[in-house]
């Protein structure tokens, strides 16, 4: 193991950073990925896979995402460490083994579109069930937060302390029922669960106060910090504009539209994408996502805080409240982006179909 204590003394890169380079696999940065389904990645010896790191502005040195890919009919190595992780599937089907020193073995199977998080600090191996395709999985994690406060890798990923307040190793308790909460700032609407066999199956609950038609489930994975929501909106209709802390990897799942994302006081920049594009709005920028159709929009967002804190640490002075972009300097800004005239292209009850895309030679370059 490395020695990022000394390494890192007195440098501008963080112990973080000079780890991720020592892993010796592709790293992306900027704002947004066409495709992580399709990304390029590299061999990973630590892994026995292949998989790359995804970097992007908007998560502000708070967390990370790793792509892995598993080989067809094999598995990565066995491993766990002292950052939290949760693990969306992009594609294939397979298993993943979780367990602590010394006790029971448990396995979640997977398949595409399966979401879960391997409690922190447990064993756990994931194996690729198909002998003819790769299975391919993107997870968040807060391994910036822990390699940069502890500086020592023997401690992250050698550590034999098992945290018994989060899983005790039960049998079934990895697959038990999931339930909806209802405490918190968002009563009736976290859904807590440890497992989530398919995304594409789930029906989130109805959530009109985010845009007309438009669905939204929050999930709490038992005893993380991290957490994810899944949302859905259909053809035609928009979520309406809002900022809140940084982080939020958003990964979409179907549909076809774009993003437009902005610092306060700055012009709207557009972001399109497609099943697979992932996006991660900055800290405190604007962003609101379209749906021009015809498919329905869905995207899950993987967050590094929980349901509450992830708008917490946000600046707003409504506390724990996302800021939602008042309608009248909504309107002003996303018609002078697009060149639309109507007052109903960002109204209440949004009437705006999409006539009004900006034309090509208006769109912002892609940031
Ligand atoms: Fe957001």
């Amino acid at each position: 193991m490395h020695d990022l204590s000394a390494k890192s003394a007195y440098e501008l890169r963080t112990p973080y950073a000079f780890w991720r380079e020592t892993e010796g696999i592709p790293m992306y940065d900027g704002y947004w990925i066409e495709d992580v389904r399709t990304v390029e990645l590299g061999d990973w010896p630590r892994t026995g896979g292949r998989g790359a790191f995804v970097n992007l502005n908007g998560a502000g040195m708070n967390c990370d995402a790793h792509i892995n890919e598993i080989p067809p009919k094999q598995q990565l190595k066995a491993e766990r460490h002292l950052y939290e992780e949760i693990v969306f599937i992009l594609s294939g089907q397979g298993a993943t083994v979780i367990w602590n020193d010394g006790g029971a073995k448990h396995t979640l199977e997977w398949q595409e579109g399966s979401l879960f998080s391997p409690p922190l600090n447990t064993w756990h191996q994931h194996f690729n069930a198909d002998s003819s395709r790769p299975a391919r999985f993107i997870s968040l994690t807060s391994a910036p937060q822990a390699i940069n406060q502890y500086r020592n890798l023997d401690f992250i990923f050698n550590n034999p302390f098992i945290f018994s307040d989060r899983y005790r190793g039960e049998a079934g308790e990895l697959t038990k029922p999931g339930q909806y909460i209802q405490k918190g700032v968002k009563p009736g609407r976290v859904w807590e669960t440890n497992f989530v066999a398919n995304l594409m199956e789930f029906q989130p609950k109805e959530h009109s106060a985010r845009g007309a038609g438009t669905r939204n489930s929050l999930f709490e994975f038992v005893g993380n910090t991290m957490s994810a929501h899944l949302s859905a909106f259909p053809p035609g209709k928009y979520k309406k504009a809002h900022r809140h802390g940084p982080g939020a990897h958003i990964v979409i799942l179907t549909g076809n539209g774009y993003s437009l994302m902005w610092p306060e006081g700055t012009e709207p920049q557009r972001i399109d994408w497609r099943p697979g594009s992932l996006v991660v709005p900055p800290l405190d920028w604007y962003h609101q996502h379209f749906c021009p159709g015809p498919e329905p929009a869905r995207f899950i967002a993987l967050n590094p805080g929980d349901s509450n804190i992830l708008w917490r640490i946000s600046p707003s002075p409504t506390g724990t409240k996302t800021r939602v972009a008042r309608k009248s300097n909504m309107a002003i800004r996303i018609r002078r982006f697009t060149g639309c005239s109507s007052k109903s292209a960002t109204g209440a009850g949004h009437k705006h179909k999409c006539r009004c895309l900006p034309d090509q030679a208006r769109r912002k370059a892609i940031l």
